[in-house]
């Protein structure tokens, strides 16, 4: 049974940091003239009103995204690589009061050429209808109300050989935390050279690790992984911290990264937050 809605924690700090990376892979992506393979396989809405009852009933975007746009004005120091992404937030409220925030079909579609193809994967009766609706003027995009760990490995690999994957599970079920593994290890095998990021909440370390180790006894290459963590790890039940595991990044990623961490850490964060980048595994 599905009781995940991403409507209450649309634009939260783990948000933030998804987000703003999608932005640098998709723009990486698009600096090619060659179409490529969007999967997304946990795809949420597609967009999310700020203003609705989830989002106020949590707050969460409040300490996430609305600290960045709020803060902007205040000053100019925002590093280069977060700019994109939040120069993008500002475009679709129209350059007026934050209301609206997108879902990662919503910052896709921002980047989709002519030449590009996505697939969307979404089981939520009700999300799937709101991202039916919400790609209904998008072209060469495909919907489905199916389950996307096995969407992605029926699509890879891609004809065109180029190819991003983006497997960004609810966690509801502990499982998710191995089969979302899983399934990159075996898309890796049928596509080696794609781009995969997998997203992961810290909530028990334990489960990170062994996240880790099933990536470390694999045949993955290039693996770079990220973390935030708003404070230290903690038996007690929530989410302290987020992080992404990102097989074959763009190859500056990295180094953007060590700009955007500082500074989230001061806007979202305080003392306690902490972060780090790490190429787990090398190339
Ligand atoms: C974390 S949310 C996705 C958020 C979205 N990727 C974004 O960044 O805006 C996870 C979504 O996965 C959906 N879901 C859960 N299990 C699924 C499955 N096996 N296949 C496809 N979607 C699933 C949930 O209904 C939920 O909307």
């Amino acid at each position: 049974m599905l009781s995940y809605r991403h409507a209450f924690h649309a634009g939260n700090f783990a948000d933030v940091l998804k987000h703003s990376v999608l932005t640098l892979v998709l723009e990486y992506m698009t600096r090619k003239e060659k179409g490529f393979l969007y999967v997304d396989s946990h795809s949420g809405a597609g967009m999310y009103q700020l203003t609705d009852e989830y989002a106020q009933k949590t707050g969460e975007y409040k300490d996430g995204i609305a600290k960045l746009i709020n803060s902007d004005a205040e000053n100019n120091d925002i590093p280069e690589p977060l700019t994109e992404y939040i120069e993008l937030i500002k475009r679709l409220n129209l350059g007026a009061e934050l209301n609206i925030y997108p879902g990662s079909p919503g910052i896709a579609r921002q980047f989709m050429r002519r030449q590009d193809t996505s697939h969307l994967f979404e089981l939520h009766p009700t999300d799937i209808e709101h991202l039916t609706d919400f790609c209904q003027r998008w072209r060469k995009v495909f919907v489905k109300q199916s389950d996307g760990y096995q969407g992605v490995l029926s699509l890879l690999p891609p004809p065109s050989r180029r190819g991003l994957v983006l497997i960004d599970p609810p966690y509801e079920l502990k499982e998710d935390y191995s089969k979302a593994v899983k399934t990159i290890i075996k898309g890796y095998k049928k596509f080696a050279t794609g781009t995969y990021i997998l997203w992961y909440p810290v909530v028990k370390r334990a489960l990170v690790d062994q996240m880790q180790n099933q990536f470390q006894a694999s045949e993955v290459k290039n693996l770079l992984q990220v973390e935030f963590c708003l404070s230290n790890d903690t038996d007690e039940y929530g989410m302290t911290g987020t992080g992404l595991f990102i097989i074959n990044p763009p190859w500056q990623l990295a180094e953007q990264l060590s700009e955007i961490l500082p500074y989230l850490k001061t806007k979202l964060g305080d003392q306690a937050s902490n972060y780090c980048v790490n190429q787990l595994i090398a190339e």
